[in-house]
């Protein structure tokens, strides 16, 4: 074998090696980052609380832990919801927000004096029934579905959305 061919040789083994290494280390990494993009959402309700934890015409926040795929989600599946309890008990007697302002994220907080919640992040504002009263926000506060079972409130599980919904 004439030293160019021997160089070559091992010139083709070393980059062999090197896309084997790099399949080896990078498919699994790979593969962990992009499983969550194909699995489904989580679905079905949670319980939140008992409904008689909410007085009429009070809007309450409850905490939840969301469903996760991620086994490690760890305190980033810990959430928040606000609860309002409208004042007539019929079957529209709920409405449940998600806290996160639909501009940027920020969790809004509710203002029970003046009936608002606000975004600290950039002055947003929406009236008691999630509707923009003002600032940024492009839509009303993402609202969850609820159902109310036996004295429970369930709250349907989902992910934080980041797109425009229904
Ligand atoms: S994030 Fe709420 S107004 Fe910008």
């Amino acid at each position: 074998m004439s030293p160019l061919d021997r160089r070559t040789f091992l010139s083709r083994i070393t980059v062999a090696l090197s896309v084997f290494i790099a399949g080896l280390v990078g498919v699994p990494i790979l593969g962990n980052l992009l499983a969550p993009l194909f699995r489904a959402p989580p679905d079905g309700f949670v319980e939140v609380a008992k409904v008689a934890d909410f007085a009429l015409g009070v809007t309450k926040l409850v905490s939840i832990r969301d469903q996760s795929p991620l086994a490690w989600a760890g305190q980033t599946a810990d959430t928040a919801l606000w609860v309002r309890r409208r004042e007539d008990a019929g079957p529209q007697m709920f409405q449940v927000f998600n806290v996160n302002c639909t501009h940027l994220g920020c969790p809004v907080n509710w203002q029970a004096s003046a009936k608002i919640f606000l975004c600290p992040c950039h002055g947003g504002v929406y009236y008691a029934d999630g509707t923009v009263a003002g600032g940024p926000p492009p839509r009303p506060l993402f609202e969850r579905e609820w159902q109310v079972s036996g004295d429970r409130l369930l709250v349907r599980q989902q992910p934080l959305p980041t797109v425009k919904q229904g």
